[in-house]
């Protein structure tokens, strides 16, 4: 395993990949993908995590049975920075940032005092809006990319769009073609965001022209805010499950001063519950009833669908986040991630109607373990149902077909896993329906 963290150089031309088995003619197409590469510089010295490594772009083409691989650091000011000092001058995830040293004395100390500014570095997932293709990450910046040699055209900073200091990396794209999305901001407390693109319209107005803030709510906590990779989406709702893994933002605010990285703002409460948050997609409106359950730790969610008057929320869980701790680089170098650090698949059911005797379960599904405690008159305790193997993640379904609807299989990579499914490709079959 511990070959994947090594840094590696860009082959901006296409070179003809060597192929084990074979590959149908029927498929054909591109295949994107992006992700950290380098984490190395010429002096020694390397970033201390995953997450940190400059972004490099795939672009796979399959034709008759053949494929071309070209990769390309995508040309960030991050990356620029990176180059020309051998150190990260934007906050990563897990290194520091350090001084700009094109910066004079005064904008230097200038910088040192305001909060940390997010990096561009940005390799989280690709996102099409119409023609146009971005890469995008959880931080402020979409970068729009040449889809032909993957250079990088322009940066949009978002929160020159609609009003959030950063949002997922995984926006959602309903059925009706409008994309959705969740950011937080802080100006004015603590607060998600949720905005979303209309379909291509007749007006001439560019998809982020016409990204418009559909609502606003407060974030549980006073002084900080959930960690969220993703959010869910039916056909009624949009799903944020607010975790007890918390953005300490007085931590931030201090941030150029103390020297904190994004690693260092982030606190674990697992006495605190973790809570489901459902916002109705049309009005914006967030529903009275507030869904808890036991801490966990999630990055993705895998889908959401309503079923006979229930909401049901699929998601890739960790009993903590340990697992962030274990991604610095120094470990994953070693090659011994550890086996208890599994993830699973893990359903919840929330049930819309929550009228009831207090104690009794809510769920009335035949097909599900979940139960749904009601508690008092607006709060509703959750009790999940696992399913498949443990050690499991970076789920995929069929997308176009089955998002926010009922569906039959996800598929997910055990790269992570060092036990029974170690490095496989492998699909849960989701039965019982
Ligand atoms: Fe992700």
């Amino acid at each position: 395993m511990e070959k994947l963290f090594e840094s590696i150089e860009e082959h901006p031309e296409p070179q003809e990949a060597e192929i084990t088995g074979s590959i149908p003619d029927w498929v054909e197409g591109y295949l994107f993908r992006a992700g950290p590469a380098k984490w190395d510089f010429e002096d020694g010295f390397t970033l201390n995590h995953y997450g940190d490594g400059t972004s490099l772009m795939n672009k796979f083409t399959i034709e008759k049975g053949k494929v071309t691989v070209m990769t390309k650091f995508l040309d960030s000011e991050a990356y620029q920075k990176l180059l020309q000092f051998n150190r990260p001058i934007f906050t990563e995830y897990g290194t520091r940032s350090y001084p700009d040293l094109c910066k004079n004395i005064f904008q230097r100390f200038i910088a040192t005092f305001l909060p940390m500014s997010f990096t561009d570095n940005n390799f989280d997932n690709f996102l099409m809006l119409e023609d146009e293709m971005y890469l995008i990450s959880e931080k402020n910046s979409y970068w729009k990319i040449n889809s032909d040699d993957l250079t990088a055209i322009e940066k949009t900073d978002i929160s020159n769009v609609v009003s959030v200091n950063a949002a997922t990396s995984h926006p959602h794209i309903a059925q009706d073609g409008t994309i959705y999305n969740i950011g937080s901001s802080v100006m004015t407390g603590m607060k998600y965001n949720i905005f979303k693109t209309p379909p291509k319209s007749a007006d001439g107005l560019s998809a982020l022209q016409r990204t418009t803030m559909l609502s606003t709510i407060s974030s549980s906590y006073t002084t900080c805010l959930s960690y969220y990779h993703s959010f869910g989406l039916s056909e009624n709702y949009i799903l944020l499950v607010e975790q007890p893994y918390l953005i300490n933002t007085l931590k931030m605010a201090t941030s150029g001063i103390v020297g904190y990285c994004f690693h260092d703002l982030m606190d674990w409460y697992p006495d605190e519950k973790a809570i489901f948050r459902l916002i109705d997609r049309e009005t914006g409106i967030e529903i009275e009833t507030k869904y808890v359950t036991n801490a966990f730790f999630f990055f993705h969610h895998i889908n959401t669908y309503e079923e006979d008057g229930h909401l049901v929320s699929d998601l890739v869980t960790y009993s903590d986040p340990d697992v962030v701790n274990h991604l610095l680089l120094e470990k994953l170098r070693l090659g011994t991630f550890p086996m208890a650090i599994v993830a699973g698949l893990t359903r919840f059911v929330l049930p819309l109607n929550t009228e009831g005797k207090q104690g009794s379960n809510l769920v009335t599904l035949k097909n599900t373990k979940a139960i749904a405690v009601k508690q008092d008159e607006n709060s509703v305790l959750l009790i999940p149902e696992t399913k498949g193997k443990k050690g499991f993640e970076f789920p995929a379904i069929n997308y176009s077909m089955f998002n926010s609807k009922k569906y039959r299989y996800v598929y997910g990579s055990s790269v992570f896993n060092r036990a029974e499914l170690a490095n496989s490709v492998q699909y849960c079959i989701l039965l019982n329906f």
